[in-house]
């Protein structure tokens, strides 16, 4: 039972709650990351467990290595290798390009793109020796088309997906994939405040996606059924090309 340990960073709300709740009813033992959102992580707890699942709590700033290296070699001590990881957390901070702050471009390419690093270098090793295992990467269309007001923000998804690509290559051979999931806009926080009115008329389908359709695909690239997929970048937009 939950012998198949998963990691889902930013898992307390959003895309990253939905698959850590998916995950849970697909049989994973989940390992919940949060950061500041406490009593969202603990919420998640609570209904994982009351649906009769297995998760446990980890919490830690995935722009902070030395945090990361601690706390994940302790989990690697207490768990083994994981199955899975979903590097899901991320920030944005958008605005056009020549008001962006020396704050809003560091603070975005050291959360998502040093947490690709920060989160997966100490996992790695142990999911190697193993032979076996799921990385996936949470991207976005604007790491593919490249977004207005989102310079920062693109560069560090669009860094994602060259490094989940080379990271692919590099662990097929141990039969580890690593998968890259780039959704559109996902009606969660971080697209709130998105000026839909705008954004709506360049998606085919006519309106946003949910959680749940991302997480659908996170798991199914978790199962033993996707085991012959790797180094691609999937899209959950809606039509957007
Ligand atoms: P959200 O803002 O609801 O969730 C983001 C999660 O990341 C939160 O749980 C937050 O605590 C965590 N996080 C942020 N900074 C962190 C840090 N330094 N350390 C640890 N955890 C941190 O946003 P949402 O929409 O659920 O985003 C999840 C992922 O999906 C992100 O990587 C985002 O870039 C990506 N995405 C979202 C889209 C959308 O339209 N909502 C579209 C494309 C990609």
């Amino acid at each position: 039972m939950f012998e198949k340990k998963v990691l889902v960073t930013g898992a307390g709300r959003g895309i990253g709650r939905a698959i850590a709740l998916l995950a849970s009813r697909a049989g994973y033992g989940i390992l919940a990351h949060y950061n500041k959102s406490e009593d969202a992580a603990r919420t998640l707890e609570a209904e994982i467990h009351s649906g009769g699942g297995d998760i446990e709590l980890i919490q830690f700033n995935i722009a902070d290595r030395a945090e990361c290296t601690q706390k994940l070699d302790r989990l690697t001590e207490d768990h083994g290798a994981l199955w899975g990881v979903v590097c899901n957390a991320g920030i944005n901070a958008d605005n056009t390009f020549p008001a962006l702050s020396d704050e809003d471009w560091d603070s975005v390419l050291h959360t998502n793109l040093d947490g690709f690093f920060n989160v997966l270098h100490p996992l790695v090793m142990p999911m190697a020796r193993k032979k076996r295992g799921r990385i996936i990467t949470i991207a976005s269309v604007s790491g593919i088309i490249g977004n207005r007001g989102q310079v920062n923000y693109s560069a560090s998804k669009a860094g994602i997906i060259g490094a989940s690509k080379a990271l692919a290559v590099e662990l097929a051979s141990r039969s580890i994939t690593v998968n890259c999931i780039a959704p559109g806009i996902i009606e969660t926080d971080m697209s709130a405040s998105a000026p839909l009115e705008h954004i709506l008329p360049s998606i085919p389908m006519g309106r946003i996606g949910q959680p749940e359709e991302v997480a659908a695909l996170a798991v199914f690239l978790l199962s033993d059924q996707a085991s012959y997929i790797t180094r691609q970048v999937i899209s959950v937009n809606g039509g957007i090309v």
